[in-house]
């Protein structure tokens, strides 16, 4: 007997149905860019680029990935400016479902991973609830891409068993991620947004019991030429980040497997310990 389960998920069926209705009609692709080394883009990603008629996309998207495009594709760009504001979710989300609307294929480009801090399932419940087709294509998070650039291992057989993202920003001033959760043993803790309130972390984790010498890690401009590393503990890690004074994006990476970093990377990445 055969142990294959029959396909029978009617919402998908309606899906994959509605997607080829709607062909002529233009869709939207969600895709992850990665953490900034454009070489790091899947071969669907770059299939989906070179296929596109607009590219929506992101400030922390690696400038190489839009000469990827063909010829006459639009590029939009909705990530902060200078002196502004990025352009409010709800505006992106009618852009992408107006351009959709028209007819476009369009490529809608988030730095890492659309679903990882991405906010891309809100620009999917847009979609869905206006009818418009859509794919995701995933990307290299900064989490799995940092750690590769800088050889930390995420998880180890040795001291971590579990990987925990957390999102460090701020709720009306006040750091609002689950303590409980980052103060659990035998594991990885990356902090994606959490620069600016690296030394807050560290002393509400130490306050609230972890040890003062657990490793840290903050990798800022991961995957990119200009990539920094501080190497620190709980401790020392606000006073480090000042003195190297460690630009934007940066990650955190909290854990025993910042002591399997190997350091023979340690030239190539710009490691100060
Ligand atoms: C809004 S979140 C987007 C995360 C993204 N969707 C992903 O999967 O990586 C932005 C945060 O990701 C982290 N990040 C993104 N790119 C990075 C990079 N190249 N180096 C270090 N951190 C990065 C930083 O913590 C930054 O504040």
């Amino acid at each position: 007997m055969s142990n294959v389960i029959p396909f029978k998920n009617r919402e998908i069926e309606d899906h994959i149905d509605r997607r080829a209705n709607n062909a002529a009609e233009g869709e939207v692709i969600l895709l992850g860019a990665g953490p900034g080394d454009p070489d790091l883009l899947t071969v669907r990603g770059l299939r989906a680029l070179q296929e596109a008629d607009v590219v929506v996309y992101d400030r922390l998207v690696a400038p190489e990935l839009l000469a990827c495009t063909a010829g006459d594709c639009e590029k939009i760009y909705v990530g902060k400016r200078k002196d502004r504001h990025s352009l409010p979710q709800e505006k992106i989300c009618e852009l992408l479902v107006s351009l959709a609307s028209s007819g476009k294929r369009v490529v809608r480009l988030k730095g890492g991973d659309p679903f990882v801090f991405g906010r891309g399932g809100e620009e999917l419940d847009v979609l869905e609830n206006r009818g418009i087709s859509w794919q995701v294509i995933p990307g290299v998070t900064a989490a799995m891409g940092c750690a590769a650039a800088t050889g930390i291992p995420l998880t180890h057989r040795a001291c971590a068993h579990a990987l925990t993202f957390i999102t460090a920003h701020r709720q009306q001033g006040e750091l609002a991620f689950n303590w409980d959760l980052a103060l659990q043993k035998d594991q990885t803790v990356v902090f994606y947004m959490g620069l600016s309130v690296v030394g807050d972390i560290a002393a509400g984790l130490i306050e609230r019991g972890k040890a003062a010498d657990t490793p840290v890690a903050v990798i800022a401009n991961g995957c990119r030429a200009d990539q920094q590393v501080v190497v620190a503990t709980l401790e020392t890690v606000a006073e480090r980040v000042r003195q190297s004074a460690l630009p934007s994006p940066a990650l955190i990476i909290l854990g025993e497997v910042v002591t399997h970093r190997r350091a023979l990377l340690d030239v190539a990445v710009g490691v100060s310990s």
